[in-house]
């Protein structure tokens, strides 16, 4: 079996970038085919998000409260058997009372198994709020929840971490939806797809050091949230959003440092200009590109913020356990909504640390109506800090990237400061200690959404909808992967260096049998990925070869013919690996067909050659069918050798992909779709219970309001006895019923008893209302109709005269007596409610109301302001005639035109009709 690889087959448009001039992006196609995409920066404490569609501001989704950053948490809120779910700020403020509902940071568990490997990663988020870590089907750590059961709901105490992320990415994409108001991806027809983006619709961005497990982990978490996504890392991301607005003369190399919540990363990056060949299907030629290469990366785990977070929190543990241990009876580690509580005050007191020498911390009712207060000195946090090992760990990943880059640090432009963290103190000193000088550092981009923007942009270059400028970025992944074959023959398909293709093509000659190969990452790698981690990744199972051959083999007949096969390794999204396009041309050796081999070309009756494998065969048909059927009748019988040339046969090939590692494997279809399902039905009776608390949080706010109502003056003026007393005994029994059998009562009946106090409010504000604008309203009234009464008369008058004079006139005879008539009948209605109104109190309600008041005015005027507009058509001036008459006679005695002629003045002659209007 011979074996070579080729990377350079598919066009380069596949792994790259084309992209976007902000200020010009222009959609081509239909606005059917007008997909969003939709970026997301998942970290372990914030998620960011941007949304890329024609027509709207590139920018930043924004939270429901406004916010540019979202926590990464999503939470439960117990009702009884039902629940709310929260996200964001809500979901991380929930955490301090149902710690064991609330899940965040849970980016340390993607692709994590709960096996010993993993274990610091599984004991780290078990120390955030405490939350139970299981293991799920498929070997990946699921998350379990105290749950009152319910046979209906009895699934749901257990959610994968896939689960969990996904619910946020969902999330997140409603809010990316209410800004695009439509849905940023609506679901193409079947087999659509355009170009080399395919219906891109998300990109997610990862660190570089995640594994294909971790990477196929979020992977899968945005497939549950709808999406098909693209993957790059965090510091490429960076590197793009830094090349958005700027150009590369000379070749510069940047190093992006990123202190975020859950690791440190830095990445070295080229950029530079140079021409490129532009393949899409909307345009070609060469074009001027920046490039963005991604030279090395470096990077240290469970380093970063939130470790900084659980420092501080664990010194407020210690400083209360000091004061008060005794006094609680143990520690307050036990308490884990105390817990939670005191990791977001340590949160805070982080922040204010950044700024000042020492925090004063309180907690009230920490434990037991215990109020907490301590001062916290930035000196002793840092000094936890040092004795936690963490410090130089803050910069040894510049090192590794400069070495994996191959550069010293005076090679480099500047060091891009991106992530929220990098603006602590410690950090900068931590820079300066490990020799980094100030003059290097730039913060010259926007550290917390550089990331977020950047794979927005990334991602929308893929789509040749979007005009944008050309950048091409090439990204890495550190980790060489290895193809293992069944022999040993060994070779890097994928090095640790920025991919240019994500496509690599095998070639195996001559298989005559099924066989496996392997996918790991390099020896090289292993310092990289940790002690301790399997550097297997799948292995891959090429099957239906012998079952596609077996006739052959049955008559002897196999080594008449000689076989290709190709196979496609492709990395994407990427960093995950799988294996494409496998084809094998099966062509007869020199010499004839004869035999097995006749059916098996296709040259045989099309039954037989059907039947001939039970794998998916697909025959050039080009004219096989044709000789087939000619050659049929003489085929069956003779035996002979036959001399008919046949067609190569293309079979094509499954290819299976056994994860190797720890057995975790990416979810399958159906794991999927019953997810999906799971997910949905949760939403659905949050949904609804979202539903039922606004109509109670209503009916709440309405028992305020009526009780400010009641004791406003103007409003105590317009109510009777009666009315105030119904409405104390209404307000009183309500608020009794809503802290009762309306905690579980439905929406329906929260709506109507909430109509129930409403009938008794509106009246009053009706009369409230109806006091405030009855005079105006009368009084507009009562000048209009006389006006009109005056119009009337006068036009009476114009009319009779112009009758008189036998000339037009504007109006009618009919007309005006209408008028009239209508105006007597308003002026009747209106005496009559006045009178009526005028006997009513303050307290009554009215008998005329000015609405209806109002509309009997605007109708009458309008119908007059109709009349005054029309205008008569005008009689022809006097003068004209005779000289339209002498043109006239001119033409005619030239052209004998007169007929024509005078028809022409008759009409003009034609006395003046109304003009309709
Ligand atoms: C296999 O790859 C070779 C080299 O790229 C190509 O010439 C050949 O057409 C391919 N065969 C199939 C069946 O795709
Ligand atoms: C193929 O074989 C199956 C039984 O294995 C038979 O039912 C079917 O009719 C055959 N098809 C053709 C096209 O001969
Ligand atoms: C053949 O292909 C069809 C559609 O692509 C698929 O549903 C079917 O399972 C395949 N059969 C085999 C034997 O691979
Ligand atoms: C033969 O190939 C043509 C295209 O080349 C295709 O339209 C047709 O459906 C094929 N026929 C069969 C029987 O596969
Ligand atoms: C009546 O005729 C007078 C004189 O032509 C004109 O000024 C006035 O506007 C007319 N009034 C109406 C209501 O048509």
């Amino acid at each position: 079996m011979r074996v070579s690889s080729n990377r350079g087959l598919f066009p380069r448009a596949l792994s790259m970038l084309g992209v976007v001039a902000l200020l010009a992006l222009a959609l081509l196609s239909t606005p059917a085919r007008a997909m969003g995409v939709v970026a997301f920066d998942y970290g372990t404490e914030w998620m960011k998000v941007s949304l890329v569609k024609p027509g709207l501001p590139f920018d930043v989704v924004l939270d429901r409260d406004s916010k540019r950053k979202i926590q990464s948490a999503v939470s439960f809120k117990k009702w009884g058997l039902e629940e709310e779910i929260l996200f964001g700020t809500n979901a991380y403020n929930h955490a301090t009372r149902e710690p064991k509902q609330s899940f965040y940071g849970l980016k340390t568990l993607l692709g994590r198994t709960t096996a010993d490997d993993d274990k610091p990663y599984v004991d780290l988020y078990a120390s955030i709020f405490g939350n139970d870590v299981v293991s799920s089907d498929r070997g990946t750590c699921s998350l379990k929840r105290p749950f009152e059961a319910d046979p209906k709901l009895s699934n749901l105490p257990v959610l994968s971490v896939e689960e969990l992320v996904g619910m946020q990415l969902e999330y997140a994409k409603k809010l990316a939806e209410e800004t695009a108001g439509e849905r940023v991806n609506p679901s193409l027809p079947a087999g659509f797809n355009i170009g080399s983006f395919g219906g891109l619709d998300a990109v997610v961005t990862v660190p570089a050091f995640f594994t294909a497990q971790e990477r196929q982990a979020i992977v899968d978490a945005a497939v549950l949230a709808g999406f098909r996504p693209r993957l790059v890392s965090d510091g490429a991301a960076a590197a793009v959003n830094y090349a958005q607005t700027r150009t590369f003369a000379q070749p510069e190399k940047h190093l992006f440092f990123d202190v975020g919540s859950g690791s440190v990363r830095a990445t070295v990056v080229e950029f530079s200009t140079k021409p490129v060949v532009i393949d899409s299907i909307l345009s070609a030629g060469k074009k001027e590109a920046t490039i963005v290469d991604v030279k090395g990366v470096g990077w240290e785990r469970n380093v970063g913020g939130l470790q900084l977070d659980l420092i501080l929190r664990d010194k407020l543990v210690a400083d209360f356990d000091a004061k008060h241990a005794a006094q609680i009876g143990g520690s307050i580690k036990t308490n884990l909504r105390a817990m939670a509580r005191l990791l977001k005050e340590a949160n805070r007191v982080k922040h204010i640390l950044s700024a000042n020498d020492a925090a004063s911390s309180s907690v009230e009712s920490l434990v037991d109506e215990i109020d907490f207060r301590t001062m916290i000195q930035r000196q002793d946090f840092e000094d936890a800090v040092a004795k936690a090992g963490l410090l130089p760990k803050f910069t040894t990943p510049i090192q590794q990237a400069l070495a994996a880059a191959g550069i010293k640090l005076d090679e480099l432009n500047s060091i891009v400061l991106v992530g929220g963290s990098t603006r602590v103190p410690l950090v900068q000193n931590a820079l300066r200690e490990a020799g980094i000088p100030d003059s290097k550092l730039a913060q010259n981009v926007n550290a917390d959404e550089a990331a977020v923007m950047g794979a927005a942009f990334y991602g929308a270059s893929f789509n040749p909808q979007f005009r944008m400028k050309e950048i091409r970025a090439y990204d890495l992944v550190p980790y060489a992967v290895n193809l293992k074959d069944a022999d040993g023959h060994e070779e890097i398909i994928f090095p640790a260096a920025s991919y240019e293709t994500e496509h690599v093509v095998r070639q195996y000659s001559n298989v005559k049998d099924d066989f496996v190969f392997e996918l790991e990452y390099d020896a090289a790698a292993q310092k990289a990925l940790g002690v301790g981690t399997d550097r297997a990744i799948s292995m891959v199972e090429i099957s239906g070869i012998e079952e596609s051959l077996k006739e052959l083999k049955a008559s002897g007949q196999l080594d008449q013919v000689d076989t290709q096969l190709n196979l496609t390794v492709v990395s994407r999204p990427l960093g995950t690996y799988s294996v494409e396009n496998v084809v094998m041309v099966v062509k007869p050796k020199a010499g004839g067909i004869a035999g097995a081999l006749k059916s098996f070309f296709g040259v045989a009756t099309p039954k037989k050659a059907s039947n001939a494998t039970t794998t998916n065969s697909t025959a050039t048909n080009t004219t096989s069918s044709d000789e087939a059927g000619k050659e049929e009748g003489a085929d069956e019988d003779d035996e002979t050798l036959s001399s008919v040339p046949a067609k190569d046969k293309i079979v094509k090939l499954t290819a299976r992909t056994i994860p190797q590692n720890d057995a975790v494997r990416p979810m399958s279809g159906d794991e999927i779709k019953r997810s999906k399902d799971k997910l949905w039905t949760m939403g659905q009776a949050a949904t609804r219970k979202a539903q039922r608390e606004e109509a109670r949080n209503a009916i709440e706010s309405y028992l305020y309001r009526v009780r400010d109502l009641v004791e406003d003056s103007t409003f105590a003026a317009v109510a009777k006895d009666a009315e105030r007393k119904a409405i104390a005994s209404k307000t009183d029994e309500l608020s009794a019923w809503l802290s009762d059998a309306g905690e579980t009562a439905d929406t329906a009946t929260l709506k109507l008893k909430r109509a129930s106090l409403e009938s008794l409010i509106k009246p009053l504000e009706t009369r409230v209302e109806q006091g405030k604008l009855r005079t105006a309203a009368f009084a507009a009234f009562e000048t209009s109709l006389s006006e009109a009464r005056e119009f009337v008369a006068e036009a009476r008058a114009n009319l009779t005269a112009a009758l008189e004079r036998n000339e037009a006139s504007k109006y009618s005879v009919a007309e005006l007596d209408t008028l009239s008539a209508t105006l007597d009948k308003d002026a009747e209605w209106f005496a009559k409610g006045k009178a009526l109104q005028d006997k009513k109190g303050a307290n009554d309600d009215p008998a005329l109301l000015s609405t209806d008041v109002d509309a009997r005015r605007k109708k009458f005027s309008e119908t007059i302001a109709k009349i005054k507009k029309r205008r008569i058509a005008k009689t022809r001036p006097q003068k004209k005639k005779p000289a339209a008459a002498a043109e006239a006679d001119k033409k005619d005695a030239k052209d004998a035109k007169d007929a024509k002629s005078e028809a022409g003045d008759k009409k003009d002659e034609q006395p003046p009709r109304h003009e309709e209007l």
